[in-house]
This record gives structure tokens, C-alpha cells and sequence, in this order.
């Protein structure tokens, strides 16, 4: 990784393999006037990724990588990376799960956003589990990713109040909407800590 000192905005590259709601928001926030970064690449394992509309319409350079050898994918995400001259990652509903190798090249420039309040509910399924445990309180974290499954250090997070007779979809629904205001806000703490 290249040093950073004297770089005006921060080349992002966002990882999604989904809807991609994480990815608007954050292209979003990178044209307000003040950014601190640009998305300059968005990657996606999977092809048919509603996320990946996102990138078209705002002319956002975007790859699709193969996942069938998890070994290769990560030879070719990485020379993406490279190739873009990308300085951190942002994980955005991003379903493969990254080597300690590869997390090693991009040693503390790999973020992500996970709907819990971390390290409760690491993985997946969480907001189903939050509700057969009957929690009063949810949320959401957005941590710097290492070799443990979302088990980095903890950059921010929201708690988001479960109520009595909640749904799956209205608590996902009120966490998204959290994850939203969350991500920027903690892309930016670890952009002025760079
Ligand atoms: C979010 O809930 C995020 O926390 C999790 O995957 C979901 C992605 O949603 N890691 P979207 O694709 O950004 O809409």
C-alpha cells in the first residue's frame, strides 16, 4: 500500500454481492461538495447483483470477479485493486469471506458493515436470531475487517431499539435505514485517521 499523506480524496472501491442500498448511499455522500473520498471501482461476485445498476448510472467503473476458485478471485480482485489505485475497501453485503493473505495486502484498509451490535450475532442471519432471542436492542457496526469473521475493531456503531411483536422485515428495515447514516460517518472517522 501506497502512503496517503497528501492525497486530496481517498479512492474507494465497494464490494457488494446484493441489492446494494450501502453502495448508493455511499456514492451519495462521495458527490457532496466537502467528500473526503470517491468510489472509484465497484466489484461484485455475483452478476446479477441489483447493486451493480448503481454503479452503471453513475459511471462507476465496475468488475464482476469469479468465485469459483476462491484462490484465483482473490488474485484477480486484487489486481483490481492495484490497477485502480484503490486505498481502502468498503465491504457492502459483500458474501465471500476474504483470506488472511489477502487481508494482510490491505493490512487495516478493509472496512465493513454489519448489521449487529458486534460482537454480538457475528455472521449471518442476525436480525432472525436477535428476535428468537427475544434482545431488547439490535444495531449495527462498521468495524475494520482482519483474519476472524467480524471480529475487527469496532470503528462506530447504532443501537436500534427492538419492539415487542417485531418483524424480521421492520427490523431490517429500521437497521438499513441506520446502516445508511452509519457508514459514511465512519468511513470519514477512519479517512482523517489515515
Ligand atoms: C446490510 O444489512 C449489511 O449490513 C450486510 O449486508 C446488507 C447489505 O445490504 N453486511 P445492501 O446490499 O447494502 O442493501
Amino acid at each position: 500500500m501506497q502512503k496517503l499523506i497528501g492525497i486530496k480524496k481517498i479512492n474507494i472501491a465497494v464490494l457488494i454481492s446484493g441489492n446494494g442500498t450501502n453502495l448508493k448511499n455511499l456514492i451519495k455522500h462521495s458527490r457532496k461538495k466537502h467528500a473526503k473520498f470517491r468510489i472509484t471501482l465497484v466489484i461484485s461476485n455475483n452478476l446479477s447483483a441489483k447493486g451493480l445498476d448503481h454503479a452503471k448510472k453513475f459511471k462507476i467503473k465496475k468488475k464482476i470477479i469469479n468465485y469459483q476458485n476462491n484462490q484465483n478471485a482473490e488474485k484477480d480482485l486484487l489486481n483490481e485493486l492495484y490497477k485502480s489505485k484503490i486505498h481502502l475497501v468498503c465491504l457492502a453485503g459483500f458474501m465471500k469471506i476474504l483470506s488472511s493473505n489477502f487481508i494482510k495486502k490491505f493490512k487495516g484498509k478493509i472496512i465493513n458493515i454489519h448489521p449487529s451490535l458486534l460482537p454480538k450475532y457475528k455472521g449471518l442471519n442476525t436480525h432472525q436470531r436477535v428476535l428468537n432471542n427475544n434482545e431488547k436492542y439490535s444495531g449495527c457496526t462498521v468495524h475494520y475487517v482482519n483474519s476472524k469473521l467480524d471480529a475487527g475493531k469496532i470503528i462506530l456503531q447504532k443501537k436500534v431499539k427492538v419492539f415487542k411483536n417485531d418483524t424480521y422485515k421492520g427490523l431490517s428495515k429500521r437497521i438499513l435505514k441506520q446502516e445508511h447514516s452509519l457508514y459514511p460517518k465512519a468511513l470519514n472517522k477512519v479517512i482523517s485517521n489515515l
